[in-house]
């Protein structure tokens, strides 16, 4: 049996240059600051604007996971986008991605929603493990300012932008657990895109196709079900809640992190991410975000043990412990 191990070697983010205040968002969805902040803690989001796309926000984000880890874009020889947003069915965003890095290998995109970037974390781990694969990059980026309907109360206050990425490695001692991970396709009309392409075009509907969710029921479903699967997580990784020292669950809305919190009894001193409240949700980016801000702030330390869980639209679920590089 292989020895060989995998972990992150290196976070990397790009925020877009346009920061959204709530106020910008509640005239047309008859709300207001105060609702927006209290049911989501959401107080900014970022929108890119029209050169900050897919494929430059994932560069910049990737480019700066790579200097962090102090490895070339040549040494990687996978590179693995989880996105919804890339809105170009063929090629996939991490060809064009890769190529502008100059990596050499695969490269191919996710479709995951909100848990697409611990998907590729864990494709990544098992990648290198396996020996398919040294140094493979996974990036989760979202422009849903672009799949968002401003005037979609359910939805306009809560989606964003960014691009978050990870470079994954080989090791000696693992730093990325097995996931525990999983979909639910009977409940997949709970988040999802309005209409096809398809029918959107033949029925000459000129606006985009756009998300819409059913808040409560996605609510109910993340907070309890995903404090079941985050508990698994740490299980699989051989650790309790007390071991832990970071969580960075999907920046989905404060609230669901609350309550997850509490369900999980987690310990007061494991310090959680809150990207989310100038950031947004930015479904497969959130998780990549989050890190790369608690390992800049200094809020997560090398060596520590992070708890990641994203879930979305699907709905789909992942969960791993790493260990912070
Ligand atoms: N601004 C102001 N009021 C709003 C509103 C908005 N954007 N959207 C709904 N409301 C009002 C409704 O009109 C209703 O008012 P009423 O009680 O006077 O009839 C009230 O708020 C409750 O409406 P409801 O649709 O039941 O909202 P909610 O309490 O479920 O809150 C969410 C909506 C979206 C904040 C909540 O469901 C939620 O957090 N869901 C999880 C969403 C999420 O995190 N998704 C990401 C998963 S990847």
């Amino acid at each position: 049996m292989s020895t060989r191990q995998a972990r992150i070697l290196g976070v990397g983010d790009y925020r877009p240059r346009r920061v959204v205040p709530n106020s910008e968002i509640v005239e047309a969805i008859d709300s207001s600051d105060e609702w927006i902040q209290q049911r989501s803690g959401i107080r900014t989001r970022g929108f890119a604007g029209d050169d900050e796309t897919v494929v430059s926000m994932s560069v910049a984000a990737a480019q700066d996971a790579l200097k962090v880890a102090g490895v070339d874009g040549t040494e990687v020889d996978c590179v693995i986008v989880a996105t919804v947003s890339h809105l170009l069915q063929t090629p996939a965003a991490a060809t064009l991605i890769a190529a502008e890095l100059g990596t050499k290998g695969a490269a191919f995109d996710i479709s995951a929603a909100c848990a697409g970037f611990c998907h590729g974390v864990a494709l990544a781990s098992d990648l290198i493990r396996g020996g398919s694969a040294n140094h493979v990059l996974v990036i989760g980026v979202e422009k849903l300012s672009d799949i968002t309907s401003p005037t979609d109360r359910g939805t306009a206050f809560i989606f964003a932008d960014g691009a978050g990425a990870a470079l994954v490695g080989p090791s000696d001692v693992s730093g990325i657990s097995p996931v525990v991970w999983g979909s639910d396709g009977e409940q997949s009309d709970l988040i999802r895109q309005d209409v096809d392409w398809a029918t959107a075009v033949s029925s000459g509907e000129t606006a985009m196709p756009h998300l819409v969710m059913e808040g409560s029921a996605v609510f109910r479903w993340a907070s309890f079900a995903m404090a079941k699967t985050a508990q698994e997580a740490l299980d699989r990784a051989g650790i309790t809640a007390d071991e832990l020292d970071v969580f960075v669950p999907h920046q989905a809305n404060n609230r669901i992190t609350d309550t997850m919190i509490r369900a999980m009894k987690l310990p007061e001193r494991v310090r959680v991410a809150r990207d989310i409240v100038d950031q947004g949700n930015t479904s497969a980016a959130s998780v990549p975000l989050a890190l790369a801000r608690m390992i800049r702030e200094g809020e997560a330390r090398s060596g520590d043990k992070a708890l990641l869980i994203a879930f979305g639209a699907g709905l789909a679920y992942a969960a791993q412990v790493v260990t912070v590089p």
